[in-house]
């Protein structure tokens, strides 16, 4: 049975897309038939992120206006044989992804996947309730700040009243995400602790991801991070979270711990 999993945030530009991407391609690397959807409908970008911008020839909003068929607009990965994309719409009419039109698709995905990535837009508004309506698990993306800390907060409630579990009286699993995370910022004060953020928040630690430019540099390359420099500190950070969201118990890496062995392995220079 295929778990379906919304990437969520509430506000815009924390790494919702890069986080879609990145567990998209871990969960296929570990064998998993894997589909991700970009629900942000007139800005698409998942496919830009994926490498994939230049194949879509037709998309979500295509398949639930009934111009192609939903096997016609998935967009399988180049590197991986068991990823595949349903692309956003470039269209300016949000109000062509429909509650039944979507409903109708994710069913037929249901039975081809074993897990289905939706990313969805900032914001609060239909196209944000659309990607989580079907949501089994929430991974709510949030940088450590406090406007992003607010807006998921505000997600979470919707989380528990606005989508298919909640209209079951089911219980949605949410994993609190942290990217974009600075630990020399941190320890300054110019940002949110971890220790912070789940106070506020109280929704299980995914992960944490660091800030790094090799995010930019995957993202430039069309390949999503895990993919891109699997070694690399964010890919590690994403890799590790994936092994927890498919329900392996491992400990979660805070980026202070890699600096505190670095720090033991050569000593402090001199200056
Ligand atoms: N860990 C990170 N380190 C550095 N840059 C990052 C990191 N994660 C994301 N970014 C950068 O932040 C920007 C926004 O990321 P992304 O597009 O994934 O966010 P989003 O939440 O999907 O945005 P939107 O709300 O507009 O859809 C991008 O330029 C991306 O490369
Ligand atoms: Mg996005």
């Amino acid at each position: 049975m295929a778990k379906v999993i919304v990437v969520t945030s509430g506000k815009g530009g924390v790494g919702k897309t890069t986080t879609t991407a990145a567990i998209g391609a871990a969960l296929a690397q570990r064998g998993e038939r894997t589909v991700v959807i970009d629900f942000d409908v007139g800005l698409r970008n998942l496919d830009l992120v994926m490498g994939a911008e230049r194949r879509v020839v037709y998309d979500f909003i295509n398949v639930i206006q009934g111009d192609a068929k939903l096997p016609q607009a998935l967009i399988r990965d180049k590197r991986l044989d068991n990823l595949f994309l349903l692309a956003a719409s470039q269209t300016r009419d949000k109000d062509a992804l429909t509650t039944e039109g979507v409903d109708d698709v994710m069913e037929q995905l249901k039975r081809y996947f074993d897990w289905i990535v939706c990313d969805s837009p900032a914001g609060i508004e239909r196209g944000a309730t659309l990607a989580m309506r079907h949501a089994d698990a929430a991974v709510v993306v949030t940088n450590p700040e406090v406007s992003s800390v607010r807006d998921s907060d505000r997600i979470i409630g919707l989380l528990d009243a606005k989508t298919q579990k909640a209209e079951r009286g089911e219980r949605m699993e949410k994993h609190l995400l942290l990217t974009r995370y600075d630990v020399n910022r941190a320890e300054r004060g110019d940002m949110l602790k971890v220790d912070d953020v789940l106070e506020i928040l109280s929704i299980p630690l995914l992960g944490v991801i660091p800030e790094s430019t090799d995010v930019l540099r995957a993202s430039n390359l069309g390949t999503p991070v895990t993919l891109a420099d699997p070694r690399s500190a964010p890919a590690m950070a994403y890799s590790e979270a994936v092994r927890r969201l498919a329900g392996e118990d491992v400990p979660v890496t805070m980026p202070g711990d890699k600096r505190g062995i670095f720090d033991k392995l050569f000593g402090r220079r001199a200056a």
